[in-house]
């Protein structure tokens, strides 16, 4: 809940200043995917290109984010409303702070991306579907967990009894398991450049 007197502050410096310093805008890029469909793989190599062009990025990335600020939170619909709301809120001040974010989270629900997009400018928010059959996701299972949801260790486990809603309208659409990282990489380089966001 909002509290009362609370002021809002605006800061000495703005986005658009810190953006003409870096030379290019600022934005989210949304990833969302089964688990195992190459969120954080592409991710990690989209910031790595960036950064060694000079941009300014980083990641936010769902492992990682619920070791720290979000480790009170399960997978329960609510507390993934939640995990994603935070996120979205977090991402809206590196946006604020002339960065690419680039965030990789299931963030399985339409509804909880949707609000995301309604936090930035419309040009800001970039949802990025990895697209990975869910065969595919249980074949490669890099950290075991959908053999361990299969025989009933996890349970609420996304794509095997928790539901994933795909994107109706992503600015990118990736299907991970027909291109490489590397083309998967340009594409989003590219969607950057038509957007004119790299300048
Ligand atoms: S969500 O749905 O957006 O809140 O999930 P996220 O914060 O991205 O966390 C997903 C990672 O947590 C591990 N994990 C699970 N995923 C889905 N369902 C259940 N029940 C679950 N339990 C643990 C899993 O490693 C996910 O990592 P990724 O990188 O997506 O494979």
């Amino acid at each position: 809940m909002t509290e009362k007197h609370i002021v809002w502050h605006e800061q000495s410096v703005e986005k658009k200043e810190r953006q003409e310093k870096n030379g290019h805008k600022s934005c989210i890029l949304w990833f969302t995917g089964l688990s195992g469909s190459g969120k954080s793989t592409i991710a990690n190599a989209l910031i790595r290109r960036l950064f060694e062009e000079g941009k300014q990025g980083y990641i936010l990335d769902g492992d990682n984010i619920r070791h720290g600020l979000n480790q009170d939170l399960g997978f329960s619909p609510e507390d993934r409303k939640e995990n994603i709301r935070r996120i979205g809120e977090v991402a809206k001040l590196f946006v604020d702070s002339g960065t690419i974010v680039a965030t990789a989270f299931i963030s399985p629900y339409r509804k909880d991306r949707d609000l995301v997009r309604q936090l930035v400018d419309k040009d800001e928010f970039l949802e990025v579907y990895v697209k990975c059959p869910l065969e595919v996701c249980e074949e490669r299972d890099p950290k075991g967990l959908y053999e361990k949801a299969r025989k009933g260790e996890i349970s609420s486990f996304t794509g095997i009894d928790a539901p994933y809603e795909e994107p109706v309208q992503p600015e990118i659409v990736i299907e991970s398991d027909k291109v490489s990282i590397e083309e998967a990489v340009n594409q989003i380089v590219t969607t950057l450049e038509e957007k004119q966001l790299l300048r």
